[in-house]
């Protein structure tokens, strides 16, 4: 038996059947590229879906993480750590928010944010002031809670009866937001980019919507940026990058470069509305997991990260788009920078699958979507790799007329 056949064998015997792996198994890591047992390179467009945003094995997270591990992992809440104050410091000074909790995955975040809104909106409208507004096509998480805010049936089925009745509105749907949204709104929760969902934006205008229509209901806008924040837009949160702040932002994935951690950002006057004793966490916070969040945060800026997913970001969409005006296959690109994600008119697994066997790792999501979220370290030349490999597996070219067409619509 190889390697990999041994290890698919035992979980096969002792996992719970929920993933649905490939058929690889990766021993290390650096930078842009992972390796398998057998010492197989692949070129990384996936980042552990948008953990990896530092690549793999950066020296600085190695160190931070040794040299912490050997001094504190962890302490519980009970007791001061000198990083989280540290950490949240940071992130308020960053996001322009003003407190923070620290959670350790989105899920747990999302819960949090939910928790905090009703809170608020109890305080501000009475009991009956509980109901979120959520959008068709949208993830938050597996929990009851983030589940039910989730806007897709697939993750929900089986499942149900969800938590609470919550209000789906399509993406970008102004007038149906209107109608959704009423004095017993609780919160207005969304991702600015939708990701699992399939790379789709909310357009300014409905964000700007959005943040007048809480306003007016003493409502909560909550962002869900654990997916598209943290940099992944060009900047560290993706409401900066459309002009509309939230009340409540939620962050998680790349944070502790895959150490695992979460939080959500409040304005004061949402997180006024919560006591001690509410809400806690046994792990959410050690000083490991914040230690390597601020060496994150400062590794982004030191090696001038976020111009560098601006740059490349641009270069991977302009090379997306010039697949779209060839191949038969393709329909068009979304998204922006390191959130980016080609659709296509036919299932997407084979071509992760060839993907593999080519050395380079794909994503896809929505069945037809190919996923791109890339290490921050990715250059010019890795995305060149990328597209010789996918025109390779592309195949068919487009006639003239087609090709006029996917032209004329990009
Ligand atoms: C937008 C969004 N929200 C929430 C989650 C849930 O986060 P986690 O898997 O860390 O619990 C995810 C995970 O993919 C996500 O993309």
């Amino acid at each position: 038996m190889s390697r990999l056949e041994q290890i698919a064998d035992l979980e096969k015997r002792f996992l719970l059947p929920t993933y649905n792996r490939y058929p690889v198994a990766f021993e290390r890591g650096r930078g842009v590229f992972l390796y398998d047992f057998d010492g197989k390179k692949y070129l990384d467009f996936v980042a552990g879906l948008g953990v990896n945003a530092l690549g793999h094995a950066h020296p600085r997270i190695v160190k931070a993480i040794r040299e912490q591990a050997a001094k504190l992992v962890h302490i519980s809440n009970l007791y001061y750590n000198e990083y989280q104050g540290r950490l949240a410091e940071r992130l308020c000074q960053l996001s322009g928010l003003d407190r923070a909790f620290f959670s350790n995955s989105g899920t747990e975040a999302m819960e949090g944010a939910i928790k905090l809104a009703r809170l608020a909106a109890h305080r501000a409208g009475g009991a009956a002031k509980s109901q979120p507004v959520a959008l068709q096509g949208s993830y938050h998480g597996r929990t009851f809670g983030a589940m039910s805010l989730t806007g897709q049936e697939k993750y929900r089925k089986g499942f149900e009866p969800m938590l609470e009745e919550v209000t789906f509105v399509p993406q970008n749907d102004v007038e149906g937001l209107r109608a959704a949204v009423n004095a017993n709104t609780c919160a207005i929760v969304l991702e600015p980019i939708f990701g699992e969902g399939g790379i789709l934006e909310c357009s300014e205008d409905f964000l700007r919507a959005c943040r007048t229509l809480a306003d007016q209901h003493q409502a909560a806008l909550i962002f869900d940026e654990i997916q598209c924040g943290l940099g992944r837009t060009g900047k560290f949160f993706a409401f900066q990058s459309f002009g509309v702040m939230p009340d409540i932002v939620t962050i998680a994935k790349p944070i502790a470069a895959g150490v695992p951690l979460g939080a959500f950002l409040a304005k004061e006057h949402f997180a006024s509305a919560i006591s001690p004793g509410q809400h806690g966490t046994t792990f959410g916070g050690g000083p490991l997991a914040c230690r390597v969040g601020l060496e994150y945060l400062a590794i982004v800026e030191d090696e001038k990260l976020l111009d560098n997913v601006i740059r490349v970001g641009g270069h991977l969409h302009q090379q997306l788009q010039e697949l779209v005006a060839k191949y038969a296959a393709t329909r068009e690109v979304r998204g922006r920078g390191f959130i980016q994600g080609l659709v296509l008119d036919v299932p997407a697994r084979p071509f992760v699958e060839q993907g593999l066997a080519a050395g380079v790792l794909f994503n896809v999501t929505q069945d037809t979507v190919l996923r791109f979220l890339p290490p921050f370290l990715l250059q010019e030349k890795h995305v060149d790799k990328g597209i010789k490999v996918l025109k390779k597996l592309l195949g068919k070219k487009r006639g003239k007329a087609s090709r006029a067409m996917a032209e004329a619509s990009s």
